[in-house]
């Protein structure tokens, strides 16, 4: 048989096979237009035809060729299609694959609820910088270098500057803040702080802070317990009473520390509170006279309050987690147990809580 001859079989072939299953399309694909396909193997021969025939040589392959690609693409459909549920390999009585809705983390919850709360009172919320200098972190807020508070909050610093710290609490946007705004003022910062702590059960190296500011003509300290009053009994109930004890900080004068009562066991006494009826949740105090001057606001004209509160602390509280590791680990276990708990409690409809993950509610 001449190669011409071959080739006239192998165009026979392409037309006259028969093709009833996926498998055999595919053996004809591999025989007729894989990589290794037959017509490559004749068309090497191409050497042994007359000079005068190559051309009507090469027509002939490319018509078995062109007859294989179109045979191909028409049974392509048919037995793609039909595969479809008829295929021993797909089980439809299967369940689907489960698809796991995230929810907002905990800290995003209640730092939510803290804003929400204070913009109802026409705080305004700034944020700001995470890696701060020493004057927004400290010596504005009255921290001269030297001063023993420094030492209080174990600072991280960025490389050997001095200078360039991690901030250690968000008191630095306020400081910020007073630069840059006019009285009155009224804002409030949330955001991630960072202290060189050992990490336990109670303490983490990195942790979030909710920070309040309001400065204008004849701001009180009544002024500041009203507020906070206020904010207690709407984030915790109704029935909760608040206790301010002096305290001190640099930046504030008077400085105070509040504590609620306990929410677990009603102020009679529980591991929670140690047994005293009440936890402490904040600090503040009016804002120093120093601390205004520091960032050009007239203290004799302007008077202020400020507060800074621990998000985790306060979560862990409202929620009775045990561990302030739980809120940075993001193990699925105890986030899905939080999810649980929370929608067990919530009014939201199934639909609603799904957009409330995905931050499209409201
Ligand atoms: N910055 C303080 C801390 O990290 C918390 C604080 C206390 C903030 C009193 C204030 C304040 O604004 O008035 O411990």
């Amino acid at each position: 048989m001449d190669i011409f001859e071959r080739t006239e079989l192998l165009l026979k072939e392409a037309n006259e096979t028969s093709i009833s299953s996926a498998e055999e399309l595919e053996k004809f694909r591999i025989r007729f237009l894989g990589t290794k396909n037959v017509l490559k193997d004749i068309f090497a021969e191409i050497k042994t035809v007359p000079n005068e025939r190559k051309k009507e040589f090469g027509q002939l392959v490319n018509n078995v060729k062109q007859t294989a690609e179109e045979k191909f693409a028409a049974l392509q459909e048919t037995f793609q299609n039909n595969t479809a549920g008829k295929d021993a390999d797909i089980d439809l009585t299967l369940p689907g694959d489960v698809v796991t809705i995230g929810a907002r983390h905990p800290i995003q919850i209640v730092k939510n609820q803290i804003v929400d709360i204070f913009k109802r009172l026409g705080f305004a919320v700034e944020e700001d910088r995470e890696i701060e200098d020493d004057w927004h972190n400290f010596t504005a807020l009255n921290m001269p270098e030297d001063h023993p508070a420094r030492d209080m909050q174990d600072t991280f610093f960025i490389n050997v500057n001095p200078d360039v710290v991690l901030r250690t609490h968000t008191s630095s946007v306020q400081v910020r803040v007073m630069e840059n705004q006019k009285p009155p003022i009224r804002i409030l910062s949330p955001g991630r702080v960072f202290r060189n702590e050992t990490i336990s059960a109670r303490s983490h190296c990195f942790f979030h802070q909710v920070e309040g500011l309001y400065i204008d003509e004849d701001v009180s300290f009544a002024d500041l317990l009203q507020t906070l009053d206020f904010f207690v009994k709407e984030l915790f109930g109704q029935d909760i009473k608040i206790k301010v004890r002096p305290s001190y900080f640099p930046f504030t004068e008077p400085s105070a520390e509040v504590d609620v009562t306990c929410f677990i066991c009603g102020g009679k006494g529980c591991n929670v509170c140690k047994y005293s009826g009440w936890v402490e949740i904040l600090g503040c105090g009016m804002v120093d006279p120093k601390v205004l001057e520091n960032c050009n606001i007239d203290s004799k004209k302007y008077s202020g309050f400020a507060f800074g509160m621990g998000v985790e602390r306060i979560t862990m509280l409202k929620y009775q987690i045990k561990d302030i590791r739980l809120l940075s680990e993001n193990d699925t276990r105890f986030l899905e147990q939080f999810k649980k708990n929370m929608t067990a409690t919530t009014k939201l409809s199934p639909q609603e809580q799904v957009r409330d993950a995905f931050g499209l509610l409201k």
